[in-house]
């Protein structure tokens, strides 16, 4: 089995640290990414680590994680979790698990946050833990 685990950031992301950090805490993607890069080195996996604010790219690299036949997916999808069918879909097309991951925790939010899209697919769900989402997400991976 492959020891690579995709993880695929949706949008903005990118701004984590100065974005909205009363919900979101103060470190950034690329602190994230290490914290990612160190735990799958203990875990003996690799970390594929992605960021992208385009729905359809997050379509195209669950297809590429399947055809490269990774371990699993952590995919958090920020807002378009809460939208986007694309997402629902390209889950059930593959065959690779998707950990669904997300720093805060939806259901103690907006109502329009409450439905997951890709909840519906994944495999499991950890969330509202913040970066330790990630890391605990890595962990069932591991395990798969
Ligand atoms: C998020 C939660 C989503 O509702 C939100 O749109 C995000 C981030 C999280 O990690 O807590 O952008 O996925």
């Amino acid at each position: 089995m492959s020891t690579t685990v995709f993880i695929l950031n949706g949008p903005n992301l990118n701004l984590l640290g100065q974005r909205e950090p009363d919900i979101y805490g103060r470190t950034t993607l690329a602190e994230i990414e290490a914290q990612c890069r160190d735990k799958t080195q203990a875990l003996g996996l690799t970390a594929d680590f992605r960021q992208t604010n385009h729905e359809g790219t997050l379509v195209d690299w669950l297809h590429e994680a399947d055809a490269a036949g990774a371990r699993a997916v952590l995919l958090n999808a920020a807002a378009y979790t809460h939208t986007s069918i694309a997402l629902l879909d390209a889950i059930k097309a593959i065959g690779v698990p998707v950990i669904e991951v997300h720093l805060s925790d939806p259901h103690t939010r907006e109502e329009f946050r409450h439905i997951s899209y890709v909840g519906m697919a994944a495999a499991h769900t950890v969330q509202g833990l913040g970066p330790q989402s990630y890391i605990q997400a890595l962990e069932h991976a591991a395990q798969l």
